[in-house]
């Protein structure tokens, strides 16, 4: 590039065609890209001083009096670039908040009519690697309240303390956590009961200390309080049903903001009361925007059921908690009670078919075959006398008992 602090002084008109022609061709966005087209300028004395302060996101550099245009740019690690254009006289530039932690780089150029300045900054988390805290994530429940939680960094030393800084988005206010949850002495969660303070988009920062020489790494995120919201359950579920479908109905869950119907999103969870294991029925998803009503078809007579609701940002989908259990439909127990009695009678009638079966064979055997003494049927005693009665003139009995039985008399008769 012909311009810099060694070109001739006696061609500035030159320089300056060349300057119009090349911002006529390139575009300027592509200037600022990280790799610089062509050499960079060759700057003996570094000229603009150029300085970040990461609380308040702003690059800022010394003013010059001849300047004619300034444009900064801050690329994020691994991100895309932002580019800003400061009015004329302005020498900072102002970024929205953003995450820090992986490194980003910020560029400035300032043109002035005789030569264009461009110096780099490049901000790095300091501390030792693996220190900083990870797995960050906040939730906002019941409207009022926010848990966020965290896990140790893998290399933080032992005797590691966290803190989290919230920051709203206008930059008003920063304030630290009021109420962290620790596990074994270290902040590892954080509990806050008045959000009011919070934007809709707000910056975290969580860094750390130790009385080891280790510096701790910081993390930062930015996190949007409606994306970070579990709904409470969907209010004043209503069940009305008439012969054939069950119009289940419901009001929308209490948020932060207001917000339309078609930012949510719900399930509907209804199951038979005595629904056999494995057999769930699945959940129904209902949009928003259908006016927070469901035909649940269903005719009569119906089974009783058991109907729970719950809600969710359309977008995000975090499944907030589901509302108390509503019934309807006719208790189960009624019909398992018929099926019970009907089975107890079906049961006597086997039974009695069962009994009535043997004795009718039991008869029939008896007249097919003379009677062995040792079987004693109780069901008949009268069968049984006339047995015993017949006993003596059918001498077909027990031999001895017959030969016994005959001795008897016989002294008698010797006598
Ligand atoms: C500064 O000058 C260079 C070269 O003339 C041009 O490409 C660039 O767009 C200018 N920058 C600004 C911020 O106007
Ligand atoms: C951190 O998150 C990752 C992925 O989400 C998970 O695999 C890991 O178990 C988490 N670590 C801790 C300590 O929670
Ligand atoms: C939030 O944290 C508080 C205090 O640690 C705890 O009692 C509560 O159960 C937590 N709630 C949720 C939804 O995580
Ligand atoms: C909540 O915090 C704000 C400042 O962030 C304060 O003005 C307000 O009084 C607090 N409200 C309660 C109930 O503590
Ligand atoms: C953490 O950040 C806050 C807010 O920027 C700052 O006041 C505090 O000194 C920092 N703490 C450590 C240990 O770096
Ligand atoms: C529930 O219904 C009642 C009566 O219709 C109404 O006054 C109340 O505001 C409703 N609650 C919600 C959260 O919509
Ligand atoms: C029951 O309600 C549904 C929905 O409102 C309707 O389509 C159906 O005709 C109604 N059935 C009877 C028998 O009233």
């Amino acid at each position: 590039m012909p311009w810099g602090p060694s070109c001739p002084v006696g061609s500035p008109m030159v320089l300056l065609a060349t300057a119009l022609l090349l911002s006529m061709l390139l575009d300027p966005a592509l200037l600022l890209t990280l790799e610089p087209r062509g050499p960079p300028t060759p700057g003996p004395e570094p000229a603009l001083h150029a300085r970040f302060d990461p609380r308040a996101m702003r690059l800022a550099w010394d003013c010059r009096e001849d300047a004619t245009a300034s444009r900064c740019a801050l690329t994020p690690r691994g991100g895309d670039p932002v580019v800003k254009k400061p009015r004329k006289q302005e020498c900072w530039c102002n970024f929205e908040d953003t995450s820090l932690h992986r490194g980003v780089l910020l560029e400035v150029q300032v043109n002035t009519s005789q030569r264009s300045f461009r110096e780099k900054v490049l901000y790095t988390n300091p501390g030792a690697e693996g220190t900083a805290a990870h797995n960050f994530s906040c939730v906002i429940y019941d409207v009022d309240f926010m848990n966020c939680t965290w896990a140790r960094g893998p290399a933080a030393p032992a005797d590691v303390q966290y803190f989290l800084y919230i920051r709203d988005s206008r930059r008003k206010q920063e304030r630290e956590c009021p109420r962290y949850t620790p596990h074994l002495g270290t902040h590892l969660g954080c509990h806050l009961r008045n959000l009011s303070g919070l934007t809709f988009r707000n910056y975290f920062l969580l860094n750390g200390s130790s009385r080891a020489t280790t510096r701790i790494q910081f993390l930062d995120s930015i996190l949007s309080t409606k994306e970070i919201e579990r709904y409470g359950p969907p209010a004043n579920v209503s069940i009305s049903c008439n012969a054939t479908s069950c119009l289940i109905r419901w009001d929308t869950p209490r948020t932060r903001r207001a917000l339309s119907h078609r930012e949510f999103q719900y399930q509907l969870d209804v199951q038979r009361k005595r629904a056999p294991p494995g057999g769930r029925s699945p959940l129904i998803e209902v949009s928003g925007d259908l006016g927070n009503r469901y035909h649940f078809p269903s005719s009569e007579p119906r089974a009783k059921h058991v109907v729970q609701i719950r809600a969710a940002d359309a977008r995000a989908l975090q499944w907030g908690s589901w509302s108390e259990p509503m019934e309807f439909g006719s208790e189960d127990a009624g019909s398992s009670l018929l099926l019970l009695y009907l089975l107890v009678v079906l049961g006597t009638l086997l039974t009695a078919l069962g009994l009535g079966f043997l004795f009718k064979r039991f008869l029939r055997v008896q007249t097919l075959f003379p009677p062995v003494p040792q079987i004693k049927d109780k069901l008949s005693d009268s069968h049984q006398i006339t047995w015993a009665e017949f006993t003596p003139g059918a001498g077909k009995g027990d031999p001895e008992e017959v030969l016994s039985v005959e001795e008897v008399p016989r002294p008698s008769d010797g006598l």
